[in-house]
């Protein structure tokens, strides 16, 4: 072995050792969502998981592929219950029994899928469903729990509820986290929950989100929302808040309390900063917060309220490209990979601030290296704005909006852009690149500094067709109510 060798031995030696340090359980989960036109394989997605020793996974939806891609692994997950589904788990128990035979319990043999937790709905309580969800919720829950328990296996699974921040708040005349409590209009429910979630040793799921705390709002002093921002601190008594996270997640932990609660165990559900798609979503500010974030949960200094590790699931780890837009052009972008699979930008996610990259997703199948382009030839432009707007009504042009990567583009450019989009959606088929004799196929790449005219990744399938589907999530009211008042008392 020669000293290079030996060195690299040692290191990697040294890696083992800290990473199964890290118990299984512990350190920092991921969301993966699916709303992409196209996935990457799952099996190499896994795979990344492993080689950058994530150990915990949450998934919003079963998805068979995941895990039998999952299966033989010891990652925990957690798989979710969509709340389209809650008001026929709630009515119908043998329905809860048998999504819980097939999506869970089955998958409890040596080997199988180490799945912990049941998610049931997402962010059900959430201001813009006007209460659809609220009476559904926790017969659903009570449903699947008793599922759970009567399955007869020998897996352990405990059941939350993923809220949103929007739950809780601080009232207006006194905007400290030590004030916090629930909502009135969703508070009586919200206790029911948490008291049935109690007595099954079940933890209490939030999803908190400075970053939009920032968007919804021009006055939220943005140095508030990392953790090691320079902002004036918020003082509670003796508690001084220095982020936003923990003054958010503290409200939340008072209201616990004063329900009668203050050991109630509770997970992060969501976390995260996007890095494209309007003025503050870039990769340096993404870096910024995730990493400060997982330093800090890890850290065990935990907030002011509570101290220990944090337990946060970051949101999320690819982009997709086919989620709505309605929020913000952002929505696209929270991936801490690209679509591809590609990591971007360095993120430690031990918490140890190695300065050690994230592991891509290897062996991606790309499509031809070719683009779909404004034909520079073309004379007449007339129907250029309409086809501009249909392709990316199609596609996604969200690099294009104000603050976005690709924003310094001419018309032109934006033309190109879009007519790229739609091609590279559309696996590449030469009808895909016409728009009325506008547009013409290069291979020579139009990408500009900072601004990437991607090829797509090569088509296996895809859950779902681009369309403008509407009443997603309007994670715009995820914004903490009680927090535009913490902001006021800032500033
Ligand atoms: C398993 O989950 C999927 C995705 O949510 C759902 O479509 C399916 O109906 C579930 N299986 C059963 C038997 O309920
Ligand atoms: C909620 O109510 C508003 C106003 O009545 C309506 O515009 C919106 O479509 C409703 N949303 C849902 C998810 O039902
Ligand atoms: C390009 O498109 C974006 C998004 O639609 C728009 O904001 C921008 O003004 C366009 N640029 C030009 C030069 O037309």
């Amino acid at each position: 072995m020669s000293g290079r060798q030996f060195y690299n031995h040692l290191l990697a030696l040294l890696l083992l050792a800290i990473m199964t340090l890290v118990p299984n359980g512990s350190g920092i989960g991921v969301n993966w969502g699916t709303m992409s036109t196209h996935q990457l394989p799952p099996g190499k997605v896994v795979k990344m998981l492993r080689d950058n020793g994530v150990h915990k996974l949450k998934l919003f939806e079963y998805n068979e592929e995941i895990m039998t891609a999952l299966t033989g692994t010891d990652i925990e997950v957690m798989v979710g219950i969509p709340n389209s589904m809650l008001k026929l788990m709630s009515v119908d128990p043998g329905a809860a029994a048998s999504w819980v035979y097939n999506n869970v319990t089955g998958y409890c043999y040596d080997g199988g899928v180490n799945i912990k937790y049941v998610a049931v709905g997402n962010e059900p309580f959430l201001q813009t469903y006007n209460g659809t969800y609220l009476q559904y919720t926790l017969p659903a829950l009570k449903n699947i729990q008793r599922a759970l328990d009567e399955s007869g296996v020998k897996c352990r699974y405990k059941t939350t509820v993923p809220f949103n921040a929007d739950i809780y708040d601080s009232p207006e005349s006194n905007p400290v986290p030590s004030a916090g409590d629930f909502r009135p209009e969703v508070k009586d429910l919200t206790i029911e929950i948490v008291q049935f979630l109690y007595l099954h040793d079940a933890p209490f799921t939030v999803n908190i989100y400075p970053y939009l705390s920032l968007y919804g709002n021009d006055y939220f002093p943005i140095e508030f929302a990392f953790f090691d921002g320079l902002s004036k601190p918020l003082r509670d008594g003796n508690n001084v808040y220095k982020n936003a996270f923990d003054a958010n997640l503290d409200t939340l932990i008072y209201a616990l309390s004063k329900a009668g609660f203050p050991d109630m165990e509770v997970i992060v559900g969501e976390v995260g900063w996007p890095t494209d798609g309007d003025k503050n979503a870039n990769t340096r500010n993404a870096k910024r917060f995730n990493q400060g974030l997982i330093k800090h949960a890890l850290s065990g200094n935990g907030t002011p309220a509570r101290k220990g590790n944090i337990e946060v699931y970051l949101f999320s780890l690819i982009d997709e490209n086919a989620k709505s837009i309605e929020p913000g052009g952002f929505e696209r972008h929270w991936g801490i990979f690209e679509f591809d699979g590609k990591p971007k930008y360095q993120l430690d996610l031990t918490g140890l601030e190695l300065e050690k990259g994230l592991a891509p997703v290897e062996d991606v199948k790309y499509q031809t290296k070719r683009w779909c382009v404004l034909d520079a030839t073309a004379t007449d432009l007339d129907m250029l704005p309409e086809s501009v707007s249909y392709a990316c009504s199609l596609s996604d042009c969200t690099a294009l909006g104000y603050g976005s990567s690709c924003n310094q583009l001419t018309a032109k450019g934006n033309a190109s852009y879009a007519f790229n989009m739609y091609y590279q959606v559309n696996n590449q088929h030469i009808w895909d690149c016409d728009f009325s004799g506008l547009a013409i196929v290069t291979d020579d790449n139009p990408s500009e500094e900072g601004c990437q005219f991607p090829v797509m990744i090569a088509f296996a399938h895809s859950s779902l067709l681009l369309h403008n589907n509407g009443g997603l999530l309007d994670v715009l009211l995820r914004i903490i109510g009680g927090f535009i008042v913490l902001i006021s008392f800032l500033i």
